[in-house]
């Protein structure tokens, strides 16, 4: 059984602080500044509107994870992000379900360094799994 709940929808971006005012024009705040994330090679800023949480995620150099989807995709969204309180359980259910990982766990500067993997699924398309915040 998963215990999955939707953390964030990521947004592919190609200039960040275009992005970012363009996306307050639209009445977003926002909640995280720009955060570099050295492990990816991209920029992330947290921003949200009507209780929904969109991450702003921008390559800064050409071999970043995520350079090639931009330039074949350009500004668009393209994962959402599920938080789970069960993050080892529901990362070997999926797997077992259908779902390719394309990465390995791995810390999220931006998000306090908590542990996420990102998911294919034929279907689905791209998920991020995060663990959810410790309770200790
Ligand atoms: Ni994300």
């Amino acid at each position: 059984m998963l215990s999955l709940k939707i953390h964030h929808v990521g947004y592919l971006v190609k200039k960040m602080d275009a992005a970012i005012h363009t996306f307050h024009n639209l009445g977003y705040q926002t909640i995280q500044d720009t955060v570099y994330d050295d492990i990816r090679k991209v920029d992330i800023c947290f921003l949200e509107k009507d209780n929904y949480c969109i991450e702003l995620v921008s390559p800064t150099s050409a071999d970043s994870v995520v350079a090639g989807l931009l330039k074949k995709y350009k500004n668009c969204p393209y994962h959402i992000c599920y938080e789970t309180e069960d993050f080892d359980n529901d990362y070997q259910s999926l797997t077992a379900n259908g779902y390719i990982a394309i990465d390995t766990p791995t810390p999220a500067p931006a998000l306090q360094n908590r542990e996420v993997v990102f998911l294919t699924n034929a279907s689905a398309g791209m998920i991020e799994l995060i663990k959810a915040t410790q309770s200790d």
